[in-house]
């Protein structure tokens, strides 16, 4: 394979001991009695996976004829076996002595684009990616070297890849990251900090999954930092992995869905009159008809004798009954007046006033205050659905 660009064409980046640790404690516990680590480089990850499985036999592979692990001692004991071999080549089964398919590999891959050669083409279909890319001119040395554990490893053993941001991220892989996670289960992906490999500053991230086991349960991302470990999960979807597979990200989207008016600490209170007591009160009452005066959402009110039920400005008002109370939303500017019983008022911390009132008033907020909403006709919307609401 003649690997292009970037001041090692071998990529020989090796991993820290603690990486090898994590990517093998992070793999799902399946029976394993043989292990292959293609571009095995000093054997980090090799190293590791003996200290999991103590009695499996170990396969490591690396073109570089002078990498640490090939100048190791022979292990007399016959579980470790080592080949100078292109671990891209498609006849890779036959030249490395085992018989049948392996339980489980690991492999950190050099990250870069390839020359294409013939024969990369069985590598992806036999894999199950063939579709992955646009061109031929996209396919990554990473990507060949994920199809090749996909064909060697035998159906439901336990395959732990170190991949690059852009296979996590990029909308260039996106097609590779839904063909992986249609037909294998993902169990964790876990987001590295820089400094995770010796002279690269890459980002990356451990893959983890079950060969050929269709996905069930969710995928679980982490993010890894030496000071504080592995963070808690968040659980996607598999077919969120199309989007992207790196924590930060879904991190992001995960917290945005968790807040709602609840979480925000707002107020929320309605007026005590009717409509027909507003109309005859001695001071102005804001009632669902005067949201039409609210000129772009904003309503300037007259200023009366406030009390503890009025709304002032910076508050949002909401209709709780109306046909469309979706669409009956606006931010006092002006004033303080009281509300009739149709109408909620919802109080936030200034620093929250503007995200909520238009995470609100956007298309998807008013769809969810519709949904959130009961009845025919004149619909309500009570106050423990309304502090629901996600606002995303
Ligand atoms: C990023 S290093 C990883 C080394 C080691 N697995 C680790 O994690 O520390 C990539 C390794 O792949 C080897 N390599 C690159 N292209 C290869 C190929 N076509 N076949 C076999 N090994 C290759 C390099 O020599 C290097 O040791």
């Amino acid at each position: 394979m003649e690997i292009l660009e970037g001041p090692d064409p071998l990529c020989r980046f090796y991993s820290q001991p603690h990486i090898g640790d994590l990517l093998v404690q992070a793999m799902p516990e399946v029976d394993v009695g043989s292990i292959i680590d293609l571009g095995a480089g000093g054997g980090v990850l090799s190293d590791a996976a003996s200290r999991r499985w103590s009695k499996a036999a170990v396969t490591t592979v690396d073109i570089d004829a002078d990498c640490a692990v090939a100048r190791r001692a022979l292990d007399t004991s016959g579980r470790r076996r080592h080949y100078v071999l292109d671990a891209l080549d498609p006849d890779i089964s036959a030249k490395v002595t085992r018989a049948g398919l392996f339980d489980a590999a690991l492999c950190n891959p050099p990250f870069k684009k390839v020359e294409w050669r013939n024969g990369y083409e069985r590598l992806l279909e036999e894999a199950g990616l063939e579709d992955s890319f646009s061109c031929q001119g996209d396919v990554t040395a990473e990507a060949l070297f994920l199809a090749q554990n996909i064909r060697i490893v035998r159906p439901g053993g336990c395959i732990g890849l170190i991949v690059p941001d852009s296979f996590a991220s990029g909308m260039k892989a996106s097609k590779l990251r839904n063909n992986l996670a249609r037909s294998h289960a993902i169990s964790a992906v876990i987001q590295l900090p820089k400094g995770s490999f010796l002279r690269t500053e890459a980002n990356s991230y451990l893959l983890v999954f079950e060969n050929k086991v269709p996905p069930g349960s969710k995928i679980r991302l982490h993010r890894f930092t030496v000071e504080q470990g592995l963070s808690h999960p968040i659980e996607i979807d598999a077919e969120l992995a199309e989007r992207r597979l790196d924590y930060g990200f879904h991190s992001v989207e995960h917290t945005a869905r968790q807040t709602t008016l609840r979480t925000l600490a707002a107020q929320i209170f309605r007026g005590s009159l009717s409509a027909k007591e507003g109309r005859a009160a001695e001071h102005f009452v804001f009632h669902t008809t005067d949201f039409a005066n609210a000129e772009d959402g904003v309503f300037d009110g007259p200023d009366t004798p406030v009390t503890g039920q009025s709304a002032l400005p910076g508050d949002i008002l909401l209709a709780r009954v109306d046909r469309d109370l979706e669409s009956k939303i606006a931010m006092v500017r002006t004033g303080g007046f009281a509300v009739s019983d149709c109408v909620y008022v919802i109080r936030v911390a200034p620093q929250y006033r503007e995200r909520v009132y238009r995470a609100l008033r956007s298309a998807s907020g008013r769809e969810k205050l519709r949904s959130a909403s009961r009845g025919l006709g004149a619909r309500q919307l009570s106050k423990a659905e309304l502090l629901a609401v996600p606002l995303y």
